[in-house]
């Protein structure tokens, strides 16, 4: 991971307009912050999707098929803290339904919290954890001949371009068998009043998450970035529907990277792009998943309709 963080920062302050990816938010600072952020009044994406799992349940519970006829495997990638999953959890306990659970996360910081949290609230349920990036788990997904209920929850996916994204879902799609199903929670385009706060919170956490690449980049890579010379900047327009965050700087600066052996030069006013968080609606997510093998096969949103969980078929 380590070697992979260097080449990716080479690779992003190298470039012009400099880049991060947001995938290096995530430490165990990192994850504390986006909890925070979760918790956040603005932060309504988790919210909704909560409203979703909670009052919703049996709703998802009939839409992903999952019944006694055939014993099943949830598999949730990106798992992070689990907190709407655990309803979905305890609901088919509650059922007595049988399946075991699978999330996998690229932080182990946050599988081994939700492992014992799952320890003490659903003692009898199976968990197999999982560290390691979406794309590496994916391949393993077939290779057993139970069926497969696949969550990507929390509007994650929209950290991806749309084309990473339809790559994504097709590779996804040809890891799975006929009858298996995936969960895809997505924000859906709305007003700029909305949208924008979420990213921008007044208590400044959001800011602290953003700053927290740079963190680590002084951290773990013996950087000297002075964190109150960048300011968290984020952009949204309706139009476009892509939420993005920059760090920008403050001043004329150099910061010097020790594991690089390199300065770089950042002028003032200039940007690192940092993260993306597409929104979407129907017509997108009808592209993302147009000659991917699966189908629409159901959509539930949350009372405020500000976030939906697609539920797509494999063939
Ligand atoms: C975890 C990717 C869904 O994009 O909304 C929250 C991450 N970034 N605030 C998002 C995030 C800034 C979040 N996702």
């Amino acid at each position: 991971m380590n070697e992979q963080f260097k080449n990716d920062v080479l690779d992003g302050l190298s470039a012009n307009p400099k880049f991060l990816s947001s995938k290096y938010f995530y430490d165990k600072i990192g994850d504390d912050l986006f909890v925070q952020i979760m918790n956040l009044p603005e932060y309504y994406l988790t919210n909704a999707e909560m409203d979703i799992f909670s009052n919703k349940t049996d709703e998802l519970i009939a839409a992903l098929n999952c019944t006694n006829d055939r014993p099943f495997d949830i598999v949730e990638l990106g798992a992070g803290d689990g907190s709407k999953t655990i309803k979905l959890l305890e609901r088919l306990v509650d059922r007595k339904i049988n399946f075991s659970y699978q999330p996998v996360d690229i932080s182990q910081n946050a599988l081994d919290g939700l492992e014992s949290r799952l320890k003490t609230e659903l003692p009898n349920l199976e968990v197999e954890t999982q560290q390691g990036e979406y794309f590496e788990v994916l391949s393993s997904l077939k290779n057993t001949n139970r069926r497969k209920v696949v969550l990507f929850l929390g509007s994650n996916i929209g950290n991806m371009l749309d084309p990473i994204a339809k790559k994504f879902i097709d590779e996804l799609s040809s890891n799975l068998n006929g009858g298996d199903h995936l969960l895809i929670g997505i924000d859906l385009i709305k007003a700029v009043d909305i949208v924008l706060p979420a990213y921008n919170d007044s208590k400044g956490i959001t800011a602290a998450f953003n700053l927290n690449v740079l963190r680590r980049i002084n951290s773990e890579l013996g950087g000297d970035f002075d964190l109150e010379k960048f300011a968290h900047s984020p952009y949204y327009t309706e139009e476009e529907g892509i939420a993005k965050s920059y760090l920008k700087s403050t001043c004329n600066q150099e910061v010097f990277i020790a594991a690089l052996d390199k300065t770089f030069h950042f002028e003032e006013g200039e940007t690192i792009h940092t993260e993306i968080s597409r929104k979407y609606n129907d017509k997108i997510m009808q592209s993302l998943i147009q000659d991917s093998g699966l189908q629409m096969c159901n959509k539930i949103m949350d009372n405020k309709e500000y976030f939906a969980d697609y539920i797509l078929c494999k063939s």
